[in-house]
């Protein structure tokens, strides 16, 4: 397929991103380009999720902005193509961001993606997140599709600081996670979760977080 051909399937963009993004919705158009682009060829998004790029990948992670706080400093796990923590970059471009991702191919795609967009929060680390304990320290930590919440709750507690919070966006699964991961939720010492439901309308789906804080 040629660039062309693959931009023509690309969902139109909807009004409501110009909302969200303000004056960053130039480096927002930029950003769905690359995944678009360099992000399906290199295998980071699948060509079968191009009709809806923009309402449930960009635009579905960007809402979760209203819980990001300007002087926090997120930990996106598991980011793959920037996912949360690009679009939450981009809408509240006051806190700072560090995208964990462990697979090398990834974490060049990242690079070359966060440079081209000239984001200064954005700082990228290739690790596992489990080896990032004593190195780093987050008020806030994100994940969208890396694992069960109980998994990301062992995982992610260690990098939590004091009353940090663990936002793990999942969809309809989320109460059912939440009642397999009570023994991790006690043993992690977190509050029990709060699940909000973010961006709808004008999202035609809500964004489901379960929202987690260390006491
Ligand atoms: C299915 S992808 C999701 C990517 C992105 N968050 C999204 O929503 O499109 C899961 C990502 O988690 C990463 N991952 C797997 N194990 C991890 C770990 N232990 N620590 C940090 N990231 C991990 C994988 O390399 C992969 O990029």
């Amino acid at each position: 397929m040629t660039d062309q051909e693959i931009l023509a399937e690309v969902e139109p963009e909807p009004l409501f991103a110009a909302e969200l993004f303000g004056d960053r919705i130039e480096i927002a158009r930029r950003y769905a380009h690359h995944l678009a682009t360099t992000g399906v060829e290199w295998g980071l998004l699948g060509p079968r999720e191009l009709p809806r790029l923009w309402t449930r990948h960009i635009l579905n992670c960007a809402v979760v902005a209203e819980l990001i706080s300007p002087d926090d400093v997120v930990g996106d796990i598991g980011s793959g193509a920037g996912l949360p923590g690009i679009p939450l970059a981009l809408a509240q471009p006051a806190a700072r961001y560090v995208l964990v991702e462990p697979m090398e191919r990834r974490v060049d795609w990242l690079t070359m993606v966060v440079d081209d967009l000239g984001l200064d929060n954005v700082r990228i680390v290739r690790a596992r997140v489990e080896d990032l304990v004593d190195e780093e320290v987050f008020t806030v930590v994100t994940a969208r599709a890396v694992k069960s919440l109980a998994v990301l709750i062992e995982w992610c507690a260690p990098v939590l600081g004091p009353r940090g919070r663990l936002l793990a966006l999942k969809g309809a699964s989320v109460e059912d996670e939440i009642v397999k991961a009570r023994k991790q939720i006690r043993r992690a010492k977190l509050n029990q979760p709060t699940v909000r439901e973010l961006g709808s309308p004008p999202l035609e789906v809500p964004t489901r977080v379960a929202e987690l804080v260390r006491h």
